[in-house]
């Protein structure tokens, strides 16, 4: 499995020959660069977790220049198909999509968050439920939590899919902060590796990644730059 941060809380996964892109928010980052578009391209699959547009972001897009399977939750594929992405996974919490190519499996997990889409007049149209997602191939098994809180029932995620890797993010405010996230690390899952994201974006989710790894006592914390890439 290979992991690549692409900023904010995007990233590609690629494993068993297949490539997802989770959480497409890609231009709209303060942080944008060509290098990160590139590296977003062509994939075979694009997860989003929750309506928000720092998560949705560039979804619409690159779906149609890419062709690739939506898998999101049943309100948002409904809402981004009638956008024009053609097509689509829809799961909810507990769900797992196999993917064709080669035992690579998702689950929807839960997550403590709102989730919307913005209209054009400015209501907020409902989102269903936010979530994060299981990607598991082999031996191995990324957990990638979402936007979310701290919630006891994430030692469930821990003993039914005993996940190897952890994306958790730390940035506070609409999310987990260091401490919460840290804490999660410590008490509910057994990661050897642990990547913090959704931080420093935005002046609000400014977050030291140092103090995270200092606060994790289980498990390696990796702090990804802008491109890096993780074999695991
Ligand atoms: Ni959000
Ligand atoms: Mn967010």
């Amino acid at each position: 499995m290979k992991i690549t941060y692409l900023g904010h809380a995007c990233f590609t996964i690629e494993a068993g020959g297949v490539k997802l892109l989770v959480d497409p928010f890609l231009k709209h980052n303060p942080n944008y660069c060509d290098a990160l578009w590139e590296q977003a391209a062509r994939p075979d699959y694009i997860l989003v977790t929750h309506g928000h547009g720092d998560h949705v972001g560039d979804t619409i897009e690159i779906a149609a220049r890419s062709g690739a399977t939506l898998i999101s939750n049943f309100e948002i594929c409904n809402w981004l198909h009638a956008a024009g992405v053609e097509r689509f996974i829809d799961l909810n919490p507990g769900g797992t999509a196999t993917l064709a190519d080669g035992g690579v499996t998702v689950t929807m997990t839960p997550a403590i968050h709102s989730s919307s889409m913005a209209s054009e007049g400015g209501d907020n149209i409902y989102g269903g439920l936010a979530c994060g997602f299981v990607i598991r191939c082999g031996a191995e098994a990324v957990y990638y939590a979402g936007d979310t809180c701290l919630f006891g029932d994430m030692r469930l995620v821990d003993e039914l899919y005993k996940p190897t890797v952890g994306l958790l993010p730390i940035g506070g405010k609409y999310t987990m902060d260091a401490e919460a996230a840290a804490y999660a690390c410590n008490n509910f899952f057994n990661f050897r590796t642990v990547i913090p994201m959704h931080y420093d974006t935005f002046p609000p989710i400014s977050a030291d990644p140092a103090r995270f790894s200092a606060l994790v006592k289980k498990g390696a914390v990796r702090m990804l730059a802008l491109g890096e890439a993780l074999e695991i």
